[in-house]
């Protein structure tokens, strides 16, 4: 077992520091830069793509806040209305021509049970449906119409972290390719958001070799009483995801909130023993989040902020500088709550890699 640790103490903090080489694989021979063109050896017609009417991702756990990303990008590239369920509370309803809407179900494992459920109650309507996995061979790949790997690897810690930046990218490959059967999307922007794209593995390099800043900022952090993330746009699924890594494995309490609800409720929990983690990258408008850590930090909670904003520094007590990348940029302050998640696990001596009561992959409803 050690040696498939590659030297790190856990499972987890290998396959966080796989990300580059994972979204690599996600990526290889599927990006036409030159064009602004996509191929994910899909079999949707132009046709068919062009007359959607709706796409729905269904997933839970980590693979719903990769589900809930997608379907901004899908919004705003493609032009197609499109929605996460949460697998377990979804119903399809038929909509006008069920045939219109594409149901996604987006599991690494493929085999989770309340995702599979909501597939087939999407599939008995009349749904046309497309999988987005990790694993060949699974349930899900036989049971959707299509398929689309992350070629993520094997993850073997069951808090998901290298399958989620994969999934996103995936599915952000998946929105150019709707939005360019759909013509909503120029040459010009393709390239630029393609551009993006190919960058992800060095950005998220730079992020995993400031581990030691995490690191840190989880030693001084680890006894807060509660931990609050918060974002906006495509920065809200990526503070609902940190939260969770956070309950996962360091078994303390954490809540994900957009961050402009702060103000109709949660702000009411927030105290100096309560640190915020905030994202206020490009993607996220931060410029509006940061008057919500202006209103967290006046009521004395530690703020920690991933972003590039230079004004965003006075108001927070750590910064994680964040490379850019538009869209993309939210995911990569993914992953400093990652590495914040595991350095504060590790300090409270917990089964990082087989965290209690929980399981990598759930096959029952
Ligand atoms: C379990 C795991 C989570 C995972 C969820 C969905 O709850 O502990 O890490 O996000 O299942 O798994 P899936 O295989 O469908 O992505």
């Amino acid at each position: 077992e050690a040696a498939e640790k590659s030297g790190y103490e856990h499972y987890m903090l290998k396959e966080i520091h796989e990300q580059p080489t994972a979204l690599r694989q996600t990526l290889s021979g599927r990006i036409d830069e030159l064009n602004g063109e996509v191929d994910l050896d899909i079999d949707l017609p132009k046709e068919y793509l062009n007359s959607l009417e709706e796409v729905t991702f269904v997933a839970c756990g980590t693979s719903y806040h990769a589900g809930l990303y997608a379907a901004q990008l899908v919004e705003s590239l493609a032009d197609v209305r499109a929605s996460a369920e949460i697998a377990s509370e979804y119903e399809f309803d038929g909509g006008r021509d069920p045939w219109r809407t594409l149901v996604v179900p987006v599991t690494q494992s493929g085999e989770t049970a309340d995702t599979l459920s909501a597939l087939r109650r999407a599939k008995r309507a009349g749904a046309r449906s497309l999988a987005v996995t990790n694993t060949l061979g699974s349930t899900v790949t036989r049971e959707a119409d299509e398929t689309v790997f992350i070629r993520a690897g094997p993850e073997i810690g069951v808090a998901a972290t290298k399958t989620f930046v994969s999934q996103v990218a995936t599915l952000a490959l998946l929105s150019v390719a709707f939005a360019r059967a759909r013509g909503e999307l120029s040459t010009t922007d393709a390239i630029e958001f393609l551009g993006h794209v190919r960058q992800l593995p060095g950005a998220v390099q730079k992020v995993l070799d400031e581990e030691a800043a995490f690191k840190e900022a989880a030693t001084e952090y680890a006894d807060g009483e509660a931990f609050f993330f918060i974002g906006r746009k495509l920065g809200y699924p990526v503070a609902l995801e940190g939260a969770l890594k956070l309950k996962e494995i360091a078994y303390v309490h954490a809540e994900g909130f957009a961050a402009g609800e702060l103000k109709h409720g949660p702000l009411a929990l927030v105290t100096p023993k309560s640190p915020v983690l905030a994202v206020l990258t490009q993607g996220s408008s931060p410029e509006a989040t940061l008057n919500n850590v202006k209103e967290v930090e006046s009521r004395g909670a530690p703020v920690l902020g991933c972003t590039s904003l230079r004004d965003a520094e006075k108001f927070l007590d750590v910064t994680f500088d964040m490379p850019e990348l538009g869209a993309l940029s939210p995911l990569i302050a993914n992953v400093c709550f990652q590495l914040f998640a595991y350095h504060v696990a590790k300090l409270k001596g917990r089964s990082i890699d087989k965290p209690r009561n929980l399981a990598k992959s759930v096959t029952v409803e």
